[in-house]
């Protein structure tokens, strides 16, 4: 088939690259000139494992390619997708939808025949609704269904996650629009991966739920860390001993400084703010923002209260900025607020991150940013673990003891069993575990 995707970030690149893999021609769009030179000149614009050589293996093989306009590819396609950005609005929370109505008018400009216009990107509930009406009066010589079709992919193990869905969710009731996205994904179909078809509201409605509900969950152990700390209990074996109970299952239920991202802090917003607008208010979200919110700030203070209440004067280390490991995504990272916090109480902060540095560099206070995990260390009063690298999760803490003036390690991950730290005379400090000080 051939198909167009609109919007080359995060979502965009990583479907169309996906997609192109299945066999699809895939014609990848952006307004961002700068973005579709860098693509053309075989370079990735963002940070994503894998997606390099993906896209340049489906590039070599002409299943993709990037283009500035979207008139002519649109004209020859069968499939739309819309994968432009939906950031929370200014002020008050809203998805900002400008970018997907635009979008939206540009295409049907360009359709031609019976075309399937895709929601890609998550949007609130109704928009496929809105997006209908506007095809129905502005364009009514176009022949166009549109189907909701959100993503579940995790920054980080994108690639993994399109090909490896738990579920595809489709929402449409148009026959001729499922007969097109069956033929759209019917290679994952192969792989036994559900398609799952609903009303389109419903599809919308589903994001929402699920990405709130993540974020619950992970707020849910944070929180139960937090009276374990008060209580003596070690939080991963309470995460543990809930997990195995399969109602409840394993994942997330990782404690840490609280979520950041481009999706949990913005989808979260939005719902309640769609839920607010229906007067049916969804408070369980609207508790999991504000907690999650004060969550970060209160990390501030547990590294303060690990310095013996004060960091005035002091060095600190921070390893990890990103939200997450393998990815350079800063959007609402808790290093933010964490490193602010340091910075307001008299530290001077020394900060390292594999890749997310340069990102930081718009974000950050007076930081100063170094090259590896040891030599920000050297003459620290304090090693802040923040971001869960994996070249953060073997440390050599006799030579990190050498190179600190004060033997404070704050883990705000739980990599580390509390004895491994300790035996090397530092002081240690988890999330939802004994502090040890030494
Ligand atoms: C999330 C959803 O997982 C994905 O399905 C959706 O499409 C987009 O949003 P992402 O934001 O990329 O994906 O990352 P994710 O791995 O979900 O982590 C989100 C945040 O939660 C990160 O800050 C992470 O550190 C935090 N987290 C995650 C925890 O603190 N504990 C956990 O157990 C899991």
């Amino acid at each position: 088939m051939r198909i167009v995707m609109i919007g080359s970030g995060y979502v965009g690149l990583v479907s169309g690259a996906c997609l192109a893999d299945f066999g699809h021609h895939i014609t990848c769009v952006d307004k961002s000139a700068a973005k579709i030179d860098a693509l053309e000149a075989g370079e990735v614009p963002i940070f994503e494992p894998g997606l390099d050589t993906i896209i340049e293996h489906n590039r070599s093989s002409g299943r993709l390619d990037f283009s500035k306009d979207l008139s002519a590819p649109v004209a020859a396609a069968d499939v739309v997708f819309i994968a432009v950005g939906t950031p929370s609005r200014r002020g008050d929370g809203h998805a900002d939808l400008s970018y997907v109505y635009a979008a939206a008018r540009e295409i049907a400009a360009s359709v031609e025949g019976f075309t399937v216009v895709v929601t890609k990107s998550t949007v609130p509930v109704g928009t496929g609704d809105e997006l209908e009406r506007i095809f129905r009066e502005e364009f009514p010589d176009k022949d166009i269904e549109v189907v909701s079709n959100p993503e579940f992919l995790r920054e980080g193990a994108a690639i993994s996650d399109f090909k490896r869905p738990d579920r595809i969710v489709l929402g449409t009731e148009e026959p001729r629009a499922i007969e097109v996205m069956r033929e759209v994904y019917r290679p994952l179909y192969l792989n036994e991966a559900p398609l799952y078809f609903c009303e389109r509201r419903t599809s919308e409605l589903i994001k929402y739920a699920a990405n709130a509900f993540l974020a619950m969950k992970i707020t849910f152990i944070n929180e139960i860390a937090d009276l374990c700390e008060q209580i003596g209990a070690d939080v991963q074996k309470v995460a543990k001993g809930i997990g195995m109970d399969k109602r409840i299952g394993d994942k997330f239920l990782h404690p840490g400084p609280g979520y950041g991202g481009s999706c949990f802090p913005k989808d979260t917003l939005a719902l309640v703010k769609t839920a607010q607008d229906y007067d049916s208010p969804v408070r369980l979200i609207e508790t999991t923002v504000a907690i999650n919110d004060n969550r970060k700030r209160a990390m501030g203070r547990k590294v303060i209260a690990a310095c013996d209440g004060s960091v005035r004067g002091k060095k600190i280390a921070v390893l990890g900025l990103t939200f997450k490991p393998n990815t350079d995504d800063m959007r609402d990272a808790p290093s933010i607020t964490i490193v602010q916090a340091l910075l307001d109480g008299g530290a001077t902060v020394h900060v390292y991150d594999p890749e997310g540095m340069d990102a930081a560099k718009d974000l950050l206070g007076p930081v100063t940013y170094g090259s590896d995990a040891y030599e920000i260390a050297e003459g620290a009063d304090a090693v802040v673990l923040i971001t869960e690298w994996d070249q953060f999760r073997a440390l050599d803490f006799k030579r990190l003891k050498g190179l600190v003036r004060t033997p404070v390690l704050v883990d705000l991950r739980n990599i580390y069993p509390t004895a491994e730290v300790t035996r090397h005379g530092f002081s240690y400090f988890a999330v939802g575990k004994k502090s040890e000080k030494n």
